[in-house]
């Protein structure tokens, strides 16, 4: 009998190709909630999840299921405390998703420096003479502020330094000095980088420890010009701080791709602002990038059911 993968949600064609020619049979899920996750997880030997929440109820009630594997990197919606009470392996993709996040972080932070959504529309509804009222600003010679100076974070900082002559500054005490980049000047506070930075870039994963801890104070560092950007998570941030500090004028805007709540409400408070561009937590999902999620993400199963270890391992 073929060793079955449940995916609740649909990934790259790439990504099953590669369960399908090792042999292993695909269970496509009917839905997202814990119930129908478990019911459609009996007998299947390995998950292969995106963002759904995959809580210790879940985890308790999957005795068959050997391997989680996280499409992309963040495990912030997997109990792993609980994945490890069931010796229930996880794994991810490290270094799957690097490329196509730290382009959207420019992309959102020349959005912003260009004001490119005030502008689409203003010329979309008849008003060409807003090229003679509103002005965007040069990035040359501009500081990024890097939080969390990982692959995503030095790779931002790069393209800035290399791409546009802007200057790095970055907060992230894991990074060990043999590790540091030439482009990048680590300071020893993270209330430093806000300060100093023309646009402030958020490269942390979300932990039980870190939630909101962009709030209305480390916003009141920002020079009334910065921007924020974040392609990380959204429960990183305190949303009703940035909206206050958004609406006041204290920081001059933001870039958005993640929300507290995702998908998030119609009517966040957020989106009435004029002075942030956002998208819809697709920083990753390019054509190259979500093939190459699905395939680590698959690969890390087979490693598993393979009797091995998987190359990324998040809990083992
Ligand atoms: C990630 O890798 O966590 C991305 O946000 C997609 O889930």
């Amino acid at each position: 009998m073929k060793l079955q993968v449940l995916i609740p949600s649909d990934i790259s064609e790439a990504g099953k190709q590669y369960l399908r020619d090792r042999g292993y049979e695909i269970k496509m899920g009917r839905g997202l909630d814990e119930d129908t996750i478990i019911a459609d997880a009996q007998g299947c030997d390995a998950m292969l999840v995106r963002n759904e929440p995959i809580t210790r109820r879940i985890l308790e009630n999957i005795p068959s299921v050997k391997v989680i594997s996280k499409h992309g990197v963040g495990l912030d919606k997997i109990d792993l405390e609980a994945a490890a009470e069931q010796n229930i392996w996880v794994t991810n993709g490290p270094l799957s998703n690097a490329i196509a996040v730290a382009e959207h972080t420019m992309m959102l932070l020349l959005a912003c420096a260009k004001k490119l959504v005030r502008f689409d529309l203003a010329i979309r509804s008849g008003d060409y003479n807003i090229r003679n009222t509103m002005k965007g600003m040069d990035v040359e010679g501009k500081t990024i502020g890097i939080i969390g100076c990982g692959k995503i974070g030095s790779m931002v900082a790069k393209k800035c330094v290399h791409g546009f002559d802007m200057k790095a500054v970055g907060y992230d005490p894991f990074v060990p000095a043999e590790a540091r980049l030439p482009e990048i000047e680590y300071v020893d506070t993270m209330e430093e980088v806000f300060r100093r930075a023309d646009f402030v870039s958020l490269h942390v994963p979300a932990t039980k420890d870190n939630a909101g801890f962009v709030n209305k104070d480390m916003l009141s560092l920002m020079k009334p010009t910065a921007y924020l950007l974040n392609a990380a998570r959204g429960t990183i941030v305190n949303e009703a701080d940035l909206y206050e500090a958004l609406h006041s004028g204290r920081i001059a805007g933001a870039g958005l791709d993640v929300y507290a709540q995702e998908p998030p409400a119609a009517d966040n408070p957020l989106f009435t602002l004029p002075n942030i561009t956002v998208t819809p937590h697709n920083a990753s999902l390019t054509h190259e990038t979500t093939d190459r999620m699905g395939l680590h993400a698959a690969q890390g199963i087979d490693e598993v059911l393979s009797g091995g270890a998987p190359t990324w391992p998040c809990v083992t």
